[in-house]
């Protein structure tokens, strides 16, 4: 290895040094990499600092003209230093400002956009199914008689879902006034307040002395359906109920009656929905289970049944003349297989992170 030049003064030298530093500011492609080349070329250990500071060994004679030398090129280097610096430094000023700039034209988006509730949604579009078929939307009061609630439904006085644990009374006592139980009251309403034939959808919240948990809401939602025309037969009940399940769920889906008893139908049945999940096919020997429908193929839906004429009797109506069939289903129990829901409390919380996946669905 050669020894390091004993003559820092040498002109070719600090000629090579002038080059190299100014190569190396050229090089630098980001201003925070150039102190580093500053601190390489103009620092005090950079060689043409260094010969400066050798200039007082010279003897007087060669200082002044060698003094010369090396400030001409300090000068060029400090001043191609310079200029590097200016031009980085406007490009990062260019480039801040682009970035930063503020679009004062646009519009604020600070404003939340909200969420319309599932609840709602799903209300909305089980009345788009019927309307569309020419049914009518019916409403009644969520505080109601019980004459409504239970007497013209052909509820005996005794019978077990008058009583306390079920029913939400409203005070005083002995005012007849319940919170409703169920949405079938509006049939009775509509059967009163209607031109028969009657095709109508009633979806609505309802009451229930329950406490809340994971699949049970003191307060939660039905949706009732009535019609009361000449000639219903069942085959009609079942294939309004084909038709909702299948806008409901999809093409095909399957539905199920099994014999059962409501006071205000007769006969009576429980609505069975084809799970969704395995098509029925966890309830096949050998089929995987099925966690939607623990296995059985089949998930509860709601109620029906053919109108019983007792209550036809009670509104006025002709059983000879007129039959008819009723349905009712919870919509919460409707979204929670529709959307995988597990807690029915998710529905009543209001958190926007629960509701907001769900879309808008104007
Ligand atoms: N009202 C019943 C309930 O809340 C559900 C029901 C069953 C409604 C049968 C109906 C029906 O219209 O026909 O449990």
């Amino acid at each position: 290895m050669s020894p390091p030049n004993p003559n820092p003064l040498d002109p070719d030298d600090l000629e090579k040094a002038r080059d190299a530093a100014l190569d190396a500011f050229s090089a630098v492609a980001v201003l925070a990499d150039l102190p580093a080349a500053k601190t390489a070329h103009l620092g005090d250990r950079a060689p043409i600092l260094l010969a400066r500071r050798s200039l007082g060994t010279l003897p007087s004679t060669e200082r002044a003209e060698a003094g010369k030398r090396v400030n001409v090129v300090l000068q060029a280097v400090q001043a191609s230093y310079d200029a590097r610096k200016a031009e980085l430094e406007a490009e990062r000023d260019a480039r801040v400002l682009a970035e930063e700039s503020v679009d004062v034209t646009v519009l604020p988006d600070r404003l939340p956009v909200g969420a319309r509730h599932p609840l709602t949604t799903i209300q909305e579009r089980i009345e788009d199914v019927f309307v569309a078929m020419g049914w009518e939307v019916a409403e009644g009061p969520e505080v109601e008689h019980e004459w409504f609630n239970f007497d013209a439904l052909n509820f005996g006085r005794d019978h077990p879902a008058r009583e306390m644990q079920d029913t939400l009374f409203v005070a005083p006592e002995g005012s007849g006034l319940v919170l409703r139980t169920h949405t079938s009251p509006v049939q009775i309403r509509s059967l009163l307040d209607r031109e028969l034939p009657i095709y109508v959808i009633c979806p609505g919240r309802t009451y229930r002395a329950d406490a809340l948990d994971a699949t049970h809401s003191p307060v939660f939602s039905q949706v009732e359906g009535l019609v009361v025309d000449e000639g219903i037969t069942m085959a009609h009940l079942r294939g309004a109920l084909d038709h909702f399940a299948a806008a409901m769920f999809g093409e095909g889906m399957r539905t199920r009656l099994r014999p059962s008893y409501f006071p205000f139908t007769e006969p009576s049945a429980e609505l069975d929905l084809q799970c969704f999940e395995c098509r029925g096919a966890s309830a096949e020997p050998g089929g995987e289970p099925c966690r939607v429908c623990s296995s059985e193929g089949w998930i509860e839906w709601g109620g029906c049944g053919m109108v019983n004429p007792a209550v036809l009797r009670a509104c006025g109506v002709d059983p000879e003349r007129y039959s008819g069939f009723a349905f009712g289903m919870g919509i919460e129990r409707t979204l929670m297989f529709r959307h995988g829901v597990t807690d029915i409390r998710d529905f009543y919380e209001g958190d926007q992170r629960f509701t907001l996946p769900f879309g808008m669905e104007a």
